[in-house]
């Protein structure tokens, strides 16, 4: 059986589904890896890499035509006017890839049930302990976590640590975060290591700890959060009143912030907006906001996604897919992390899917072209 690594053409989309280094991986599965010419080149992977590590180098056309199973990191549909062209190709192939599984359209779930594909969705890979090698979303939130620090301080018009030179003192830089969770959480480690003051907030109470662990001050806002954290891990929405208070009372953390990293999001909603325009007015000229969230609407009022605004001297930043800044790093741990998918549905070069796997299960979208997901059709109101 083959299994053909496509590359990526979404744009600005630089990451690659597997890297060389996996495949001797894939290959113990009992499976020949077609490669995508230059489907590594701008993560820094050349065909001569993969091919010596035993993978064929093909055009775009053999994958397609040999490949059973197709390893992409974006979903087919996000390449939408190259997917109008090239759909047939996809015609009762078995794909595994990022998906966007929220807001998927009318239209593309017709046309996927057409084409009768099976989609592998990996944001939905359950987090439980055995899938954690797994865990795409968490992998690639630290890569974003980094980045924002990098991104933000690069804005800034002060530097991160305290110094105390012959010149006089420079004060540190203090970074709020807002949202703990996995990209949060690299984001304090490090501003940390480059020396600013952090504070943090999560509505999830259970966060406290991680936080102050990595030398940062948790931000208590006096709200009510014990019914905040579903049984995944997630954050639940709150009701708009919620958000209220909250926006009230962070307004005075983040007047105070010279960086402020808004990571705050909820599965399959919008992500609140925490920050207005009003509390943007009040931070010091010069600070900068990076919103994380940007691709679910931004919490922050005037965040443009993909774009920088400024609003009276405050940098607004709405980077969109941040892991692809750094693609060789977020594709080595992508690559990882569907190596280790695979394993559970490959066995002896032949697929092997055993849909009492509570992670094949969860992860499966579309089984021969029929949405099956019930948690996805629960979420989209309709019909599998
Ligand atoms: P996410 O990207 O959905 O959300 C980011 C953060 O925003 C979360 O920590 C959430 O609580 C927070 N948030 C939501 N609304 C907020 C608000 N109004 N104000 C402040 N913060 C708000 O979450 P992510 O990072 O993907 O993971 C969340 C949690 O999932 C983890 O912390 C953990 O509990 C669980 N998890 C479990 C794993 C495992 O067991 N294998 C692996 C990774 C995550």
């Amino acid at each position: 059986m083959f299994v053909g690594v496509l590359k990526d053409r979404y744009i600005n989309e630089k990451r690659v589904s597997i890297v060389p280094q996996d495949v001797q991986n894939l290959k113990k599965l009992g499976v020949e890896v077609l490669v995508e010419k230059s489907a590594g080149e701008e993560a820094g992977f050349s065909d001569e890499d993969y091919s010596s590590q035993g993978a064929k180098i093909t055009d775009r056309n053999e994958v397609f035509e040999k490949a059973e199973v197709l390893l992409k990191v974006r979903a087919i549909m996000a390449e939408e006017d190259e997917f109008r062209k090239e759909a047939e190709n996809y015609r009762e192939k078995l794909v595994v890839s990022t998906v966007e599984p929220f807001s998927l359209s009318e239209e593309i779930i017709g046309k996927i049930a057409d084409l009768k594909i099976t989609v592998f969705s990996l944001e939905l890979i359950p987090r439980i302990t055995r899938a954690q090698n797994m865990d795409i979303l968490s992998s690639m939130a630290t890569i974003a976590g980094y980045r924002a620090v990098i991104l933000g301080a690069y804005h800034l018009k002060k530097m991160f640590p305290m110094l105390m030179t012959a010149g006089g003192t420079i004060f540190p830089a203090k970074v709020f975060v807002i949202g703990a969770g996995v990209a949060g959480l690299q984001a304090i480690a490090t501003a940390k290591r480059l020396g600013a003051v952090v504070e943090a907030y999560d509505i999830r109470p259970a966060v406290k700890e991680q936080v102050q662990s990595l030398g940062a001050k948790f931000v208590e806002l006096g709200l009510e959060t014990d019914s905040a954290e579903d049984r995944g891990g997630y954050a639940k929405a709150m009701d708009e009143e919620f958000y209220r208070k909250q926006r009230e009372v962070m307004t005075e953390v983040i007047a105070r912030s010279d960086l402020v990293i808004s990571t705050a999001m909820v599965p399959g909603k919008r992500a609140p907006v925490l920050i207005t325009r009003e509390m943007v007015n009040k931070m010091k000229r010069g600070s900068v906001i990076v919103d994380l969230a940007a691709e679910r609407g931004g919490n922050c009022e005037v965040t443009e996604p993909g774009k920088e605004v400024e609003v009276e001297g405050v940098k607004i930043l709405g980077p969109l897919n941040l892991p692809s800044d750094l693609p060789r790093d977020s594709s080595q741990l992508f690559s990882r992390n569907v190596t280790n998918f695979l394993k559970l549905m490959i066995k002896d070069g032949r697929l092997d899917i055993d849909l009492e796997d509570e992670i094949l299960k969860e992860t499966l979208l579309f089984k021969e072209g029929e949405l099956v997901n019930e948690r996805i059709t629960q979420v989209l109101g309709v019909n599998g």
